[in-house]
């Protein structure tokens, strides 16, 4: 069976960093590719920042490929995710031989909740002074999330993992969304420990070498990946994997970089490695792993894009990790 592809490269330098990305793919593997639309662009001239058809094809498709969008990303994702049924976020955050890292041990992975918490979409403007915002947690997601994290430290050889959170001040929120994965976490005997989300970060900039796998909040997920980038060396390395229980979403951390788009200068390597995530959810493994070692071997030899100190453009890094996969 050829599988279905959603593709979406959406605004800014998603129109670069996605088809250098399906050139990548086209050397490991055959897909059937439905190429639609979403974001700004689309928007501006419709109306409509996510096109019914293309909601339509990320539905009927077996996995997607999402480049970025701009302002409009809020109504694009997040419809998105929810089309798939998309509860958990993986975003892995590691470094790599050639790339000057802030924090060059570090090796992480997030597992975002993907459906609730402050970006559940419940805000008002009660008065002209007062606006407010409900925080929804729900017994069922953070079960259903808790679950996901013993499978992924099982099956990826992790100890367990961490719950960030901030119990202290939000008792009754994220006190079930803790006490809720620690009783999962034990039930299945996977060590869970936790600690609040705002020492966390500064743990993570000083020796991210204390967490390995971190299970966390939508908004916290949100920001501790960005600044998981930071010690990386930049969002251009970061991929994620917004997953159901039978479709899923592969985009890039980034955002379409406004600043660089149309110079062709983006780094491919975020979106490539989310293709690679792809490949994993697929069932394609060596040929995900083969992509891995490929930009692995780009990033350590070159050539690299000026966000990591090069001179390349998107292309001659896509040609050069295709070079490596024939
Ligand atoms: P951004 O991720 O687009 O850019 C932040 C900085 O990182 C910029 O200096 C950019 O040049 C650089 N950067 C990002 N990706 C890069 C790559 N592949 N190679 C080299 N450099 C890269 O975030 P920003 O500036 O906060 O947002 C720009 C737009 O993107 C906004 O309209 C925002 O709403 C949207 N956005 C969309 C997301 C999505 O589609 N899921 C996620 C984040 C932001
Ligand atoms: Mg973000």
């Amino acid at each position: 069976m050829t599988e279905r592809i959603a593709v979406i490269p959406g605004d800014g330098i998603g129109h670069e960093v996605v088809p250098a990305t399906l050139r990548v793919l086209d050397a490991v593997v055959e897909f059937e590719y439905d190429h639609v639309e979403a974001g700004d662009a689309v928007a501006e001239r419709t109306g409509e920042p996510l096109p019914a058809e293309t909601l339509e094809a990320v539905t009927n498709a077996d996995a997607t490929l999402f480049g970025a969008t701009g302002e409009t990303s809020a109504d694009v994702i997040l419809p998105l995710r929810d089309a798939v049924d998309s509860f958990v976020n993986i975003r892995p955050a590691r470094t790599y031989p050639g790339v000057d890292a802030v924090q060059p041990e570090t090796d992480l992975v997030i597992l975002r909740e993907n459906t609730e918490g402050v970006y559940a979409g419940m805000e008002d403007r009660l008065t002209e002074d007062v606006s407010t915002l409900t925080r929804l947690v729900t017994q069922s997601a953070s079960r259903r999330l808790a679950e996901f994290a013993c499978d992924y430290a099982d099956s990826n050889g992790h100890d367990g993992f961490t719950i960030a959170h901030k119990n202290n001040v939000m008792r009754v929120t994220d006190g079930l969304f803790v006490d809720t994965i620690r009783e999962v976490a034990s039930e299945r005997g996977v060590d869970a420990d936790d600690a609040y989300m705002d020492a966390m970060a500064t743990h993570l900039a000083m020796d991210p070498t204390q967490y390995d796998v971190i299970v966390c909040p939508n908004l916290a997920g949100d920001v501790l990946s960005d600044l998981a980038a930071g010690l990386v060396g930049g969002l251009g390395l970061l991929p994620s994997a917004n997953v159901g229980s039978e479709r899923g979403i592969f985009e890039p951390v980034h955002g379409c970089a406004p600043d660089i788009a149309g110079e062709g200068v983006a780094n491919p390597a975020a979106t490539i490695f989310s293709a690679a995530m792809l490949l994993d959810f697929l069932d394609y493994d060596d040929e995900a792993a083969a992509v891995r070692t490929a930009v692995e071997t780009t990033l350590a030899e070159g050539p690299r894009t000026p966000d990591l100190g090069g001179n390349a453009t998107t292309d001659e890094v896509a040609d050069a990790v295709v070079d490596r996969l024939s």
